[in-house]
């Protein structure tokens, strides 16, 4: 793309909250009862808003340092959440299983790690096919609880905007437990360390992992007896956690995007990041034309349909400034095609000089079903495409700069392997997701520690952080 073209791209004058109105969409409910849709949005416009510009532009910041290989991210949560699932264990459950792979990160990579959730806010989710047959009877899919309920019903199934209002209550509750655990010590991080050590305990791969959990122990150990602690060093007392999701449901995210009083500039403030899924990305359509507006940090899932042509015009359209830290590329090839579809690419952002954050998902294009009939993700194949991700990076000279994850606090069994050896036998046992097979509790601390590995490799090779501050 020409240099005019691109600030074409930019222009902004023909942008609003709404443009993306007049354009085509897909993935969109239709909602019987219009006068009511018109009401929820009415409310929601009027409602304040979940998360603030300052705090998104602090996320923005933090994600430039990934951009410029200081940091690493990592990205994680239910595929979809839910009401039914919506308490205040869940939430911890997962917050301490996300921490204790942070932590494992961060001492591995000896880096930043820059942690955001897929929670407060997951609740829309684009489908394969708009009907679901189940024997002679078919009805409208499931769109995730924001749009229709799960029920295999005709009532259940007529998309209803009342939802909404209920996403932003769970959202705004949510949000609020993920604040107090994040500040005011609940996590510090001598125990978050300490969950570390629990979820390890509970698991078959602790021998393996044994080691790199004491020495984690015994930098704790050092660092207090020097006299940083909690009370000591703000840092350890609290963690930043920064929310995300899919921006697919429009008039939702339309109703809470904010221009702020300070700057001017127009915010999502549903949630800090808001990514575009892969079945949406057309570059003429509704929900690109929408995020290109906003100052949010913004993901794009990138699968085996994007060519190199049409990702840098993408890239032109929602970073057209070029800034680290905009713009966050989310690979999700599975692992037989990766290989092949990612190394162009890579080569054809860097031709032309564009910076952006790769980031992994390995989630998205290792999905089977099992001969029982369930949707799974064997770990292995997750496992080798995080793995390759790793090795192109490395081969092309380029930076590895983050992982997304579906994944649970809970003990579920959706997804097969790992070192806890699920079966497709054993899926029945805890299979709890209305969408998507996330990773369990061990098999995401597992993960944990083989990604931590990846990154252990490639500290090897840049000069040391302390070395660097010595000089
Ligand atoms: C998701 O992240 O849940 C999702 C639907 O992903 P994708 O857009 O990559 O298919
Ligand atoms: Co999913």
């Amino acid at each position: 793309m020409s240099d005019k073209t691109r600030a074409e791209a930019g222009d902004l004058s023909s942008w609003s909250p709404e443009s993306w109105r007049s354009k085509p969409i897909v993935q969109a409910p239709f909602y019987p009862d219009a006068s009511t849709l018109k009401s929820v949005e009415d409310d929601l416009c009027t409602w304040p808003p979940l998360v603030i510009a300052d705090e998104i532009r602090k996320l923005k910041a933090s994600l430039a340092g990934v951009a410029e290989r200081r940091a690493f991210l990592l990205q994680g949560g239910d595929c979809a959440e839910s009401f039914s699932e919506h308490s205040a264990n869940n939430i911890r459950d997962f917050f301490k299983v996300f921490l204790s792979m942070a932590i494992v990160l961060t001492y591995e990579a000896a880096l930043p790690i820059v942690k955001i959730g897929r929670i407060a806010g997951q609740f829309a989710k684009p489908r394969s096919s708009d009907v679901e047959k189940r024997g002679d009877v078919t009805l409208p899919s499931y769109r995730g609880d924001i749009i229709n309920g799960f029920d295999f019903t005709a009532a259940a199934r007529i998309p209803d905007p009342t939802r909404m209002r209920e996403v932003y209550r769970q959202s705004a509750a949510t949000l609020n437990l993920l604040r107090g655990f994040a500040v005011g010590g609940y996590s510090k991080l001598e125990r978050v360390q300490r969950w570390m050590l629990d979820f390890l305990d509970d698991s078959p791969v602790a021998q393996q992992y044994l080691d790199v959990a004491g020495r984690i122990t015994e930098a704790l150990e050092f660092m207090a007896a020097i006299g940083m602690n909690a009370d000591t060093v703000q840092q350890l007392n609290g963690v930043h956690f920064y929310t995300s999701h899919e921006a697919l449901l429009l008039p939702y995210e339309q109703a809470l995007t904010r221009q702020d009083s300070v700057e001017g500039g127009w915010y999502g403030t549903s949630a800090h990041l808001l990514w575009i899924g892969d079945r949406t990305r057309q570059p003429d359509h509704a929900h690109v034309e929408f995020a290109r507006g906003l100052n949010n940090p913004i993901g794009l899932k990138v699968g085996p349909s994007t060519t190199p042509d049409g990702l840098i015009g993408l890239i032109d359209q929602l970073n057209p400034l070029n800034e680290a830290g905009k713009l966050t590329l989310i690979a999700r090839f599975g692992s037989d095609k990766i290989g092949k579809s990612l190394p162009p690419l890579i080569r054809a952002v860097e031709r032309a000089g564009r910076t952006v954050i790769w980031s992994c998902d390995p989630m998205h294009g290792n999905t089977i079903t099992a001969n029982t009939g369930y949707k799974t993700r064997p770990f292995g194949r997750i496992l080798e495409e995080v793995q390759a991700f790793f090795e192109i990076h490395r081969t092309e000279g380029t930076y590895a700069g983050g992982v997304h994850l579906e994944m649970t606090g809970k003990n579920v069994t959706e997804c097969t392997g790992g070192a806890v050896a699920l079966q497709e036998a054993d899926l029945s046992g805890q299979y709890d997701t209305l969408c998507d097979p996330r990773l369990n509790a061990r098999q995401a601390l597992e993960l944990a520690f083989l990604i931590a590995a990846e990154l252990k490799k490639d500290r090897a090779q840049r000069p040391s952080t302390l070395l660097a501050a010595a000089e």
